[in-house]
């Protein structure tokens, strides 16, 4: 820990082992905002014990200054800014250079970057190759996990991962590349052809491109779909230590090659509980059909023996409204009022939130909607079909899962994750020869 990060005089906690009566003098560190820390580095050479935190739920796993999530009040600050000012005055390729580089870039820093990562969007020829291995209906993010690791492949010079040259180029070629990937995952889906991208394009512009675009007949972007892509991406951007940020920690720390290491977080990702959050609201908005359903299926969400969750609800940090869904539910109606469409899914989602706010179960341990509830009604109307909603998650995040790779490798006290356990098996025994069994 910084010299700074720790308080000034000296803060300590005290731990006392009742069955030895020995004790220890642990540093506790404030940081600059939230939560302060004890460091147990010395407890399990000086007590012979170690602390047990089955989902990390009381547990640091490292000093990070890339994004702050404030749980009790609803906040989330990107770098320190809040994620309400960028979402209103910021691009996702900015806070991409935020959040990479610790500042916000000028204008001809932000140039700089936009063409770097304009021009680092083509995919290698050899890789669309790669495409044709997977079954037609293959999920595009079971399509993302295998390319995104493929591309270690293909750039042997990232492997030097101590380099911060190398590093950079990395980072700006995942960025780059991702859109080209999941548009592809999704275009071999449908047994479309490839279309390269146009570097006259925004990121968000170009992504629409990839996805609808036929050689055939030119496509005009829809600008309002542009701009909800750029602002999805950057409300999904970073978000402190979830489990696919901590996925690349610990696949990071035994220095292995960022390719393979995002490659393990898209994987982690794609679960239902993390980024699948938003295919899965979908699914179950549709499963619920109508009003008159939604008592059965917030009675079946309260019940302890179903294991049916309201998906879309609740976080493991924020016990208030998620930041990111108030901002995602405006653009929601500006999207859907832009399309002149009304979505029942959009109404019945809305109704929805309001029964489970009047709901004791949910006020009571502070059940609000996140990132994931209105995310994927403003998806359906730009045309992207569902199982493509993490791969969306997936472009946005991989920034955030970069910035946290490269933060790990420039500190000092990373060393490899290796977490103990409460061994519950047979104590020793001796093994029995067959024929006695
Ligand atoms: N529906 C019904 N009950 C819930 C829900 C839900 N969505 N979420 C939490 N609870 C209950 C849970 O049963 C528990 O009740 P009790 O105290 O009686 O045991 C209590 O609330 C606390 O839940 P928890 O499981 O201890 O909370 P957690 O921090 O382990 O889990 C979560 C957080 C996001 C995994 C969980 O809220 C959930 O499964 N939500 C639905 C899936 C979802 O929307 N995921 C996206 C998360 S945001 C985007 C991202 O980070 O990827």
């Amino acid at each position: 820990m910084s010299k700074e990060q720790t308080s000034s005089p000296r803060e300590t906690v005290t731990i006392i082992d009742n069955s030895t009566g020995k004790q220890v003098e642990l540093p506790l560190y404030r940081g600059t905002e939230g939560p302060a820390v004890f460091d147990i580095g010395g407890m399990a050479k000086q007590l012979g014990i170690y602390t047990y935190d089955p989902g990390f739920r009381s547990t640091a796993s490292c000093q990070s200054a890339i994004s702050l999530i404030d749980g009790p009040a609803g906040r989330l600050l990107y770098r320190g800014y809040p994620i309400e000012q960028l979402a209103e005055h910021s691009s996702f390729l900015e806070v991409c250079y935020l959040l990479w580089y610790g500042s916000l870039p000028n204008q001809q820093e932000l140039e700089k970057f936009t063409y770097s990562i304009t021009h680092h969007t083509l995919l290698h020829e050899g890789l669309r190759e790669f495409f044709q291995g997977f079954r037609y209906d293959a999920h595009p993010m079971a399509i993302m996990v295998g390319v995104v690791g493929a591309l270690s492949a293909f750039y042997h010079d990232s492997l030097d991962i101590h380099n911060p040259k190398v590093r950079e180029l990395s980072a700006h070629r995942l960025i780059a590349k991702l859109p080209t990937i999941a548009a592809w995952a999704y275009r071999y889906s449908k047994g479309e052809p490839f279309p390269y991208p146009r570097n006259e394009l925004s990121y968000g512009e170009n992504f629409l491109h990839m996805m609808f675009s036929y050689p055939t007949e030119p496509y005009k972007v829809n600008p309002v779909a542009a701009k909800a892509m750029d602002l999805l991406f950057l409300t999904h951007a970073d978000h402190g230590q979830n489990a696919s940020a901590s996925t690349i920690r610990l696949a990071g720390s035994s220095q292995a090659n960022p390719y393979a290491c995002v490659s393990a977080s898209v994987g982690t990702l794609w679960g239902p509980a993390h980024g699948g959050a938003n295919e899965a609201v979908i699914r179950m908005l549709e499963e619920i059909g109508s009003p008159d359903r939604l008592d059965y299926f917030i009675a079946r969400a309260k019940d302890r023996d179903d294991p049916f969750r309201l998906m879309g609800f609740g976080h493991r940090v924020y016990k208030n409204y998620d930041p990111r869904a108030k901002i995602i539910k405006k653009l929601c109606d500006e999207v859907l009022a832009a399309y002149e469409t009304d979505d029942p899914l959009f109404t019945l989602a809305k109704q929805l939130e309001e029964r489970v706010q009047q709901d004791e179960y949910f006020v009571k341990r502070g059940l609000y909607p996140n990132v994931d509830f209105y995310s994927g009604i403003i998806l359906r109307t730009i045309g992207i079909p569902t199982n493509m909603f993490t791969v969306v998650f997936t472009i946005g995040r991989a920034i955030g899962w970069i910035a946290q790779w490269n933060e790990m490798i420039t500190d000092n006290q990373t060393s490899i994750g290796r977490p103990r356990q409460l061994y519950t098996g047979p104590a020793q025994r001796d093994y029995i020869p067959l024929a006695d069994r």
